[in-house]
């Protein structure tokens, strides 16, 4: 890549402010996260308004120890990345806003990133701990969060093909709402994971919808057969956020047969489109890729076919700094630069069939 390519990264697309500094896309000399996690737990989900509000009080804090860990002097950044979207546009904007401040001030360029670059991106940033150092094209990646869920194809840098994507509900999301409905507390995903581990059958029929020989991703029917089979199981009187209507061993059954419902369809998907496209590597990203047993299993199946999964440590499959730096990097090299008009873009796709 073109010169050390020192970017300076902003986060701040739903609930977590991250800020990072990264060197040639992929050496992290810093990534702070704040997360506002605790914060939506009460509520059972993310209320805008607060979200918008919290990384406005965090997003100084949050530069000011990302800049410290760095120890890098504002004559050797090269460009400000940020997130434009897709997001939340009220949190968008408060990251947007101070991108620009910095900018203007340090007379900077200004690097608009799609969040789910990012997350794609995330797989070029060190890691020792791994099979292969970085992604080898052509790649199909899977990227699963709280709100996207899609397999794309790339035969190089900053090329998409969309293989597919959900038809309705994201996998996360689906975590998210069969949390609720077990009692879990928000978010659902890693509670699942934690209470599905002391489980090893379940006599659910949790649906796997494969929608033909489509890439394409349907998980809305899981959580009608959760609902259904708690409603079954109780005195149907719903339940309060991190108020379970079953006892521990059922919840831990229910969300063991939900995970390898979505586990198994997600796996067996990303796999077909590794070998029909000709795939050298599988990359998989995005919160869901924080999933213990997704990450396995997507593993051991692309060693078996022969290639190998990239898969960033949990930390950098959640929302952060980092990811927007690796991806701001390839984009200022590409020649990427935003005015001081850059706008919030809430519902920016990564890429079109
Ligand atoms: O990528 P992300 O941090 O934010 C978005 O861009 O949406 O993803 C958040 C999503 C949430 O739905 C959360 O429940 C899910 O990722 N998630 C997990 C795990 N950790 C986070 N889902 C399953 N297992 C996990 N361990
Ligand atoms: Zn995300």
């Amino acid at each position: 890549m073109k010169s050390s390519g020192l970017i300076l990264a902003v986060e701040s697309s739903c609930d977590e402010t991250g800020i990072a500094v990264v060197e040639g896309g992929h050496r992290m000399l810093a990534n702070v996260v704040a997360s506002q996690v605790a914060m939506h737990a009460a509520s059972g989900g993310i209320v805008p308004e607060i979200a918008a509000r919290a990384h406005l009080r965090w997003i100084v804090p949050v530069l000011d120890e990302a800049w410290a860990a760095a120890g890098v002097r504002w004559d050797d950044i090269d460009a400000v990345a940020v997130t434009e979207g897709p997001g939340l546009a009220g949190s968008l904007l408060v990251g947007i806003n101070f991108a620009k401040t910095l900018a203007y001030v340090h007379g900077k360029p200004l690097v608009p990133v799609n969040h789910l670059e990012g997350h794609l991106y995330a797989a070029w940033l060190d890691d020792e701990n791994r099979d292969v150092a970085e992604p080898i094209f052509p790649l199909v990646a899977l990227i699963v969060s709280g709100g996207h869920t899609f397999l794309v194809e790339m035969r190089d840098h900053l090329q998409y093909r969309l293989l597919g994507e959900t038809v309705d509900d994201a996998a996360g999301e689906a975590f998210d709402k069969v949390g609720r409905l077990l009692g879990l507390p928000y978010p659902g995903g890693p509670e699942i994971m934690k209470a599905a581990a002391s489980a090893t059958v379940h006599d659910v029929a949790f649906p796997r919808a494969w929608l033909g020989d489509t890439f394409d991703f349907s998980f809305s029917g899981l959580k009608t057969a959760a609902r259904r089979t708690i409603a079954a199981e109780t005195d149907g009187s719903g339940t309060s956020v991190g108020d379970s209507p079953l006892p521990a061993d059922r919840v831990s059954e229910l969300a063991y047969g939900f995970q390898e419902s979505v586990v198994d369809v997600l796996v067996t998907k990303t796999l077909r489109a590794a070998r029909r496209a000709g795939a050298r590597s599988v990359v998989l990203g995005g919160g869901v890729a924080a999933n213990r047993v997704l990450r396995e299993r997507l593993a051991d199946g692309a060693r078996a076919a022969g290639f190998p999964l990239v898969v960033p440590r949990p930390a950098l499959c959640t929302d952060n700094g980092a990811m927007i730096g690796a991806a701001g990097a390839r984009r200022w090299v590409a020649g990427a630069r935003a005015g001081l008009d850059l706008d919030a873009r809430p519902s920016l796709p990564l890429a079109r069939r």
